[in-house]
């Protein structure tokens, strides 16, 4: 979906459904009729009831409706396996239940001195450059990814081969045949790695994971898929245009240089109001009934959770960024049994990655007028291509 109403908006064919049917039926590029869901309370219902199904062919590795060639989907199709995102409860259940004790909050605090480890390095390696620099390609993406593939125990080195393939999942613009073949690149890697850590189990998420004698390799891989993945194209998009909204609004800004302690909750409120990770979908697994909508078994149903995050009935004066808001209610890491399982690592990264960037990065600015930043509309997880910054030599702590 195209954001037509500025880089932080949702487009404006969204807002005016959202007010005058929020729960509106829909025709997809391919004739089949569905429903999409963009107030916040209907959301926040649909994603609370799995009578929703997540089951999709092939999990996130496609959008339905959208990828060339992908047939229409009305009933459980097979599972990709070790994908719990696009599994229903038991099978769900059973698999994330493998990883909560690696994400609680507690685990994560004990992470977080690495983790903030890892971005101050990532901001000495960004002090030595000379601007103006990509942004995306020098701290957003570089963070996100160093700290999974830690926590995971997957070879940063070997990003060339995770990062070229795992973008390809969130192009649109991308055949089927293209889609399964980096799935299979991507797969090939993980399994082999998955192989050698149930050989010779390191210290690592991965590692813990292979000790389990009922997970199969398939399963593994599909995990270890899954959280890298999800582990940095999120939290890298994030970085990256949540700085770009920051500087486009100096007052804010300087609100929160002025008080750090702020940061939290600027966090949350960001998070809000970007929603990168925007679309899903789930299918009716019976009749059933949605914000007063009678919505037939089989049903695909879409919801927006910009959409949502942005509702005036939820949020005053949605469409501002306010550091101070209370956002937490926000839907940006879902609702519900597949609500993120990352999140608090996210909000690690996050508060040490626009901390550490604003502590010592005090002149940071755009080098490039706000209109030629390149946005990725193109992609299913929003964000920048690229983000080119700059500041005064000499200014850096
Ligand atoms: C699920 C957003 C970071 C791992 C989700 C969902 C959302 C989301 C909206 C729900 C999907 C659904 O209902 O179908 C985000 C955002 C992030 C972020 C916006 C960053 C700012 C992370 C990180 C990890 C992660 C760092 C690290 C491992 C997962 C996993 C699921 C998930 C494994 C599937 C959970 C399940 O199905 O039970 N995320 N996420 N996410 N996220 Fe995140």
């Amino acid at each position: 979906m195209r954001r037509d109403a500025g880089p932080f908006a949702p487009p404006s064919e969204i807002t005016r459904l959202r007010a005058e049917r929020p729960v509106s039926p829909m025709l997809f590029p391919d004739g089949h009729e569905g429903w999409l869901v963009t107030g916040y309370e209907a959301v926040r219902q649909m994603m609370a009831d799995t009578r929703f199904s997540s089951r999709q062919d092939l999990g996130i590795i496609h959008v339905p409706y959208e990828t060339p060639g992908m047939p229409v989907q009305t009933e459980p199709s097979p599972q990709t396996p070790g994908l719990f995102v696009a599994m229903d409860p038991p099978d769900h259940t059973r698999l994330r239940r493998k990883l909560t004790g690696a994400f609680t909050v507690r685990r994560m605090q004990l992470l977080e001195e690495q983790i903030v480890e890892i971005v101050e390095r990532q901001l000495d390696h960004l002090a030595r450059l000379t601007p103006p620099v990509d942004l995306v390609q020098e701290f957003a993406l570089p963070v996100p990814s160093l700290v999974i593939c830690e926590l995971l125990g997957v070879p940063y080195e070997d990003r060339a081969t995770f990062q070229v393939n795992s973008a390809k999942f969130l192009e649109k613009d991308i055949t089927l045949e293209e889609k399964i073949g980096a799935y299979g690149a991507m797969s090939g890697y993980l399994a082999e790695l998955v192989t050698r850590k149930r050989a010779e189990p390191g210290e690592d998420i991965l590692s813990d994971l292979a000790r389990h004698d009922d997970l199969g390799i398939e399963e593994l891989t599909g995990i270890a898929f899954l959280l890298l993945l999800a582990g940095h194209e999120t939290t890298a998009n994030m970085l990256a245009l949540g700085t770009f909204a920051l500087l486009e609004n100096p007052a804010q800004l300087a609100e929160l240089r002025a008080d750090p302690e702020l940061m939290p909750n600027a966090v949350e409120e960001l998070m809000r109001y970007l929603s990168v990770a925007d679309i899903f979908y789930r299918y009716a697994s019976e009749d059933l009934e949605l914000g007063g909508e009678k919505i037939a078994k089989g049903s695909t149903v879409v919801v927006s959770l910009l959409a949502a995050n942005r509702d005036p009935e939820r949020f005053e004066h949605p469409d501002e960024l306010d550091v101070h808001r209370k956002a937490r209610g926000h839907l940006s890491f879902g609702h519900g049994v597949h609500q993120c399982l990352g999140q608090q690592l996210a909000r690690i990264e996050m508060r040490a990655g626009f901390g550490g960037l604003l502590r010592r990065f005090p002149s940071l600015a755009l080098a490039v007028p706000a209109a030629e930043v390149r946005l990725r509309t193109d992609m299913n997880i929003y964000g920048v291509h690229a983000l080119p910054v700059t500041w005064t030599q000499g200014s850096v702590h």
